[in-house]
């Protein structure tokens, strides 16, 4: 027996032939096999003189199995290597385009880099919001011409549910941290905003960012210089003309509108000094009323929020003409105004 499958070992010529002499020797109806089976079957005297040899027959078959499975592999992989040739000579694939950070993102990480040297961390709320924390809790009194003037999406309101809406601003994120965080409190929030609004300046979707502070004796000095500084450094300019103009909003009292200077150069634009203003955000100390709706007490702690619009902040520091083509996924108007990440 072992002169017969040491032979057909040798003999096999792949590893499919290989296979079926290794199960018709070891498998479970083997020959080897059967051998070793019929040791149940002598006298203990026999068993000790059979049982060794028989297991070294199983042993030798199984050896010669596994080395000759290692040759015929190898002698597989030669012959890939031979007829498998690679041409050096060929121009490579066309890879994948690379693509651009969006200038929003790269404005974002700007803007998010200059308050995170201020101590402010990210926060971010939900999209679709419901009107307490978009309205209500930002002291938008009930059936308030102010809520309209938002050109607000309202949603289909889910049965038994609260109404919700697409958030007109980022500002309902400042009730969900306070809601939740004990002051003091820094935070900024990025995120989309939804108004029914279309045409080169105004889409329905855009993006905003929202600041936050509740501090302990917080002033509206507080709120100029923040933003003030934050304006040079997004700017890199040294100093900014600057003025807060009275203005109004539910959530905050006082309420201002921050302009800045500009002189116009051709097609661009340059912010700090000149002789027009232009609106860049609105900001405001927190209304008490806010505050109290988030079960912070406004004799103990005060602070101040401003929101902008950071499309429109893109558009002034990288001289894009219109905001439409922002949101037209168009790649060559990415890579063009785009920032390779
Ligand atoms: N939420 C306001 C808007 O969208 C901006 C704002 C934020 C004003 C915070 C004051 C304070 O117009």
């Amino acid at each position: 027996i072992e002169k017969e499958a040491l032979e057909a070992i040798a003999a096999a010529a792949d590893l499919d032939a290989l296979d079926a002499v290794r199960v018709a020797e070891l498998g479970k109806k083997g020959r080897v096999s059967g051998l070793m089976g019929s040791l149940g079957k002598m006298s203990p005297e026999e068993r000790k003189e059979n049982g060794p040899k028989l297991n070294a027959l199983k042993n030798r078959v199984n050896d010669a199995v596994t080395a000759r499975k290692t040759e015929l592999e190898a002698e597989a992989l030669e012959k890939q290597l031979v007829t498998e040739t690679l041409d050096l000579t060929l121009p490579p694939a066309p890879g994948p385009k690379a693509g651009a950070l969006h200038p929003v993102m790269q404005v974002f990480e700007e803007v998010a880099a200059i308050f995170g040297d201020m101590g402010f961390t990210v926060a971010e709320g939900p999209d679709v919001e419901d009107d307490w924390h978009n309205f209500t809790a930002l002291n938008f009194p009930e059936g308030h011409p102010a809520r309209e003037t938002h050109d607000t999406f309202f949603m289909k309101a889910q049965e038994g549910d609260t109404p919700k809406v697409l958030r007109t601003h980022t500002s309902p994120v400042q009730v969900r941290t306070m809601m939740k965080q004990k002051p003091p409190i820094r935070i900024l929030v990025p995120g989309r905003v939804y108004r029914n609004d279309w045409d080169a300046t105004h889409t329905p979707m855009f993006h905003q960012v929202e600041g936050l502070v509740i501090e302990k004796g917080t002033h509206m000095g507080h709120l100029k210089g923040c933003l003030i500084d934050f304006v040079r450094a997004f700017f890199e300019v040294d100093s900014v003309e600057a003025r807060f103009r009275p203005h109004f909003f539910p959530f905050t009292e006082p309420s201002a509108e921050m302009d800045v200077k500009y002189t116009r150069k051709g097609e661009t634009i340059e912010i700090g000094a000149g002789d027009s203003w232009m609106e860049i955000l609105g900001s405001g100390m927190v209304h008490p009323n806010v505050l109290r709706n988030c079960g912070i007490d406004p004799d103990e702690y005060q602070g101040f929020a401003f929101g902008m619009g950071i499309d429109r902040l893109a558009m002034l520091k990288y001289g894009m003409p219109d905001l439409r083509p922002y949101f037209e996924a168009d790649p060559q108007w990415t890579r063009h105004y785009g920032f390779a990440p």
